[in-house]
Parts: structure tokens; sequence; C-alpha cells
């Protein structure tokens, strides 16, 4: 991992959840990190617990996604440092129907969730491209595989962070550059469980475990343009995207968000 995605990775909102969890598994494999989120407490912590448990270096570096000059700090805090594989994992997500939601929230989820890793990606890959050898891994969701109400723009930036990376796939696969979407089903994380979900009964997989969805991510890099993490997310996604018709699929969707979410209405 370390030869062909390494000696540095840089990864997108690292601070709990699936990102922290790449950053175990990723110093678990010898690869130094770079660890972007805002809350600088945290973030100083982890740093210091990763570099005394794995005995790699660790940069951290408190930065908003969303800024206007996240290019520019980015570069000037990595630009001596060869970094082989990105993992943009943060986003925004706000729940609730599209037009009682201010439309500066909308605005953030496009920032975070789509220019932030468009930028990141342009600025690494033409450098991995160069080098002829990469990883980049997009973080996408289960809701952006069909329309999914509540969660209206959230779900669209899922399905531009799947669909940009099976392209770039595609595009990047003959010079050495592995892209892998990872399209989550509900995990275990504390950004999930903050939104105090409802069990929605029949309606949904298990939540799975942060370790188990970046482990089958990165054991999916190289393999295939995207996965669905999980073997009853994927019959899930099965029957949602084979078997029911579109318009059944986002009824369904839309009635498991309302049972998850009812005080969102
Ligand atoms: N958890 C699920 O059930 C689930 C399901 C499907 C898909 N996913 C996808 O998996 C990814 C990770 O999800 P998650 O549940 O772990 O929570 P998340 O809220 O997407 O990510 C949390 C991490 O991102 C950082 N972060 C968030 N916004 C940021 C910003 N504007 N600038 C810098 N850092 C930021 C947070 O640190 P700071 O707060 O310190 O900045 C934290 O380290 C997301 O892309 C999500 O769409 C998750």
């Amino acid at each position: 991992m370390r030869k062909q995605y390494g000696p540095w990775a840089l990864i997108a909102g690292a601070s709990d959840g699936l990102g922290a969890e790449f950053a175990r598994q990723l110093a678990h494999k010898g690869l130094n990190l770079i660890l972007i989120a805002r809350r600088v407490e945290l973030l100083t912590k982890f740093s210091k617990e990763l570099r005394s448990r794995h005995g790699i270096q660790v940069r951290p570096i408190v930065q908003d996604l969303a800024a206007d000059d996240l290019l520019a700090n980015i570069k000037k805090e990595t630009g001596d440092i060869e970094i082989g594989m990105l993992v943009y994992n943060a986003a925004h997500s706000i729940i609730g129907a599209f037009l009682d939601q201010p439309l500066e929230n909308h605005l953030a989820t496009i920032n975070v969730n789509c220019r932030a890793p468009l930028l990141l990606i342009y600025e690494l890959g033409l450098k991995m491209r160069a080098r002829g050898r990469g990883g980049i891994i997009l973080m996408s969701s289960m809701s952006g595989l069909q329309g999914s109400a509540l969660v209206a723009s959230y779900a669209a930036s899922k399905a531009f962070n799947l669909i940009l990376a099976e392209s770039l796939w595609e595009e990047l696969r003959s010079s050495g550059v592995d892209v892998l979407a990872c399209c989550a089903g509900a995990t275990r994380t504390p950004a999930y469980l903050a939104t105090n979900p409802e069990n929605p009964g029949i309606l949904s997989a298990p939540l799975m475990d942060p370790a188990a969805v970046v482990k089958e991510a990165l054991d999916s890099l190289g393999k295939a343009p995207s996965i669905v993490p999980g073997r009853a997310n994927r019959v899930a996604t099965f029957l949602m995207t084979r078997l029911m018709p579109r318009q059944l699929a986002i009824k369904t969707i839309a009635k498991t968000l309302k049972a998850m979410y009812p005080g969102h209405l």
C-alpha cells in the first residue's frame, strides 16, 4: 500500500467517524498522513495518538473545506511532500424539505461535497498522473443512487461524487492512478448518530461499523470503480436499482427517511 499509494495520504475530514478510521487503517499500513478538519483540539490529540501508536509522520491541518482559500492553503502546507493517496471523506449534510432550508445550507453542501473534492483531485491528480501511481477514494452514499427526499442536495452531491469517481476510474487507470467511490449505507459514526434517527423497521439495512466500511473501500481500490459496502446494503441496492421501477425506489427511500426523521417534515 505504501509503495503504490505512499509515502503520504491526505484525508479530508479526518478527525472522527469514517475519516478517522481511514487514518487508523492507513497508518497501520505505514503511510504518513495529512489530516484535515476544523476542530483543532480533536485533530491535535488524534494526530499525537497516531504518531505514537504507529511511528508515522502526521501533519494536521485545521481548515474548513468550504473556504475559498482551500487550495492555496493546502498547497502551502503540503508543497514539500509526495501525496500518493487522497481520501475525500467529509460531507456537509442537512435533513429536511429542500425549500424549507436556508439557501446557504445548500450552497455549503456544494462547496464541501463537490467543489472541494474537485479542487483536491485536480491538484493532487495531476501529480499522481505524472508519477504514474496513486489512489483516490471519494466517499459517496446509497442516497446518491436515486432521488432521496429530505436530503435532496446532499443526495445530489453524493451522485456527483459517484459519477466523478467512476469517470476518473476509467480516465486514469492507464496512468496507474486508481479511483474508487464508496457508496456507504448507514454507518455508526458521530455525525450519523447526532442526527438522532428513529428506527425505520424493516425498511433499512443494519448500521455498519466504520472499520468494516473502510476495510472494504481500501481492499477495493484498484479493483472496481465503485462499491456499496456490506452485504445487506448490496441486497437493498440491487432491489432499489435493478428490480424496482425508478418511481417506486424514490418513494421507498422517501418513506424510509420520513420514518427515520419524523421531526424534519
Ligand atoms: N455515517 C453514515 O451513515 C454515512 C452514510 C453514507 C455515506 N456517508 C459518507 O461518509 C462520509 C463520512 O461520514 P461521517 O458520518 O464520518 O461524517 P462527516 O460529517 O461527513 O465527516 C466527519 C469528518 O469530516 C470533518 N468535516 C466535516 N465538515 C468539514 C468541513 N467543512 N471542513 C473540514 N472538515 C470537515 C469533521 O471534522 P470537523 O468537524 O472537526 O471539521 C470530521 O472529521 C461522508 O462523505 C458521508 O456522506 C456516511
